[in-house]
């Protein structure tokens, strides 16, 4: 088996993390018959290149996005592009496409791969440019798609939660680079994966700088505490915290309302995630996942969650059929 790392998860907590840790993404298969979107043109894997150039290349210069396709319906796409869109507007980078055009585009590769359940990678570059930074060099933005199978965590987590640590890699901050844009400037992120994986797991919750909970490295982070009258609230941070404003976190808080669940947005810190009931996560991959320890210390008692499971439900509800694409 190929392991995320060239060396032995030595320092795992206990046998359940090691196997968390093993990977299951893998590399595209290079079928000849998948296409991919580039600039216009629906090209085989093999034609698919980008320039040594380009500055998303040479400089993580660039806005993306990952979006999920459900039983032929492309999953919140208008959502997915508006963010793409807002991202752009914020590193001052000009689409060369309308969203109109984009969503074509998007919907055409989705068609050309035959992909009737998967997950899209849309990315926009800042293009082929000189080698220096000045992003203005760079003459046209480059615009790719991938669409394509993604398992992103084990089956096993879904069912029993997954492990995590928090990361000493805090989260940008937002006077650096908001972490609302979602930039191809990742390594922040991988930073604190990486430290989780050194752990022998696959997800860090990440700090802000003030040392309250921002999000996880891919993930939007969810908690569930009790009220002062015992009644469970669902928690997740604000965006001011340094969370991306998830499209899966959005859904969830929506389908938390419509089913009466109170849902608050304050500062979470360490302790309120040793001491909530619940906990999961969402994303686009990962979709909702329950975590069940933290730092070594079990969440509730240390299996999935009722509200975790109830809300699971109802995402699985939504997106079998007829997803919402707008
Ligand atoms: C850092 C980060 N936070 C949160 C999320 C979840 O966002 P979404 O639900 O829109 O996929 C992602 C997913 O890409 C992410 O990379």
């Amino acid at each position: 088996m190929t392991t995320l790392s060239n060396k032995p998860a030595t320092t795992a907590s206990d046998a359940s993390s090691t196997a968390a840790a093993s990977p299951v993404e893998t590399p595209s298969a290079q079928h000849a018959d998948k296409r991919i979107y580039l600039d216009g043109k629906l090209v085989p894997p093999g034609e698919a290149m980008v320039s040594v150039f380009d500055h998303g290349l040479l400089y993580g210069d660039g806005v993306f996005e990952g979006i999920r396709v459900y039983n032929n319906r492309i999953f919140k796409l208008g959502t997915h592009l508006r963010r793409l869109y807002e991202s752009a507007q914020a590193i001052r980078l000009d689409i060369p496409l309308s969203i109109e055009e984009l969503a074509t585009a998007t919907r055409q590769t989705v068609q050309a791969n035959k992909l009737t359940d998967g997950y899209i990678r849309l990315c926009v570059t800042r293009g082929v440019g000189a080698l220096g930074l000045h992003p203005f060099t760079c003459a046209k933005p480059s615009v790719f798609i991938i669409a394509d199978k993604i398992t992103l965590y084990p089956e096993e987590l879904y069912k029993n939660g997954m492990t995590v640590i928090t990361s000493s890699v805090m989260r940008n901050h937002p006077g650096a680079l908001s972490p609302r844009i979602k930039s191809m400037n990742y390594l922040n992120n991988i930073l604190a994966k990486i430290e989780a994986i050194d752990a022998g797991l696959l997800e860090a919750v990440m700090l802000n700088p003030q040392g309250y909970v921002a999000e996880c490295t891919g993930d939007n982070i969810f908690i569930v505490r009790p009220d002062p009258t015992g009644k469970p609230v669902l928690m997740t941070p604000p965006l001011h915290a340094g969370a991306l404003e998830g499209i899966t976190m959005n859904t969830v808080i929506a389908l938390a309302q419509k089913a009466g669940i109170p849902v608050t947005r304050p500062d979470l810190t360490k302790h309120d995630l040793y001491t909530a009931d619940e906990m999961f996560l969402t994303g686009t991959a990962a979709e909702i996942i329950p975590v069940t320890k933290v730092d070594g210390r079990a969440i509730g008692n240390g299996q999935p969650g009722l509200m975790t499971k109830r809300l699971l439900e109802a995402f699985q509800g939504l997106v079998k059929n007829n997803a919402p694409e707008d």
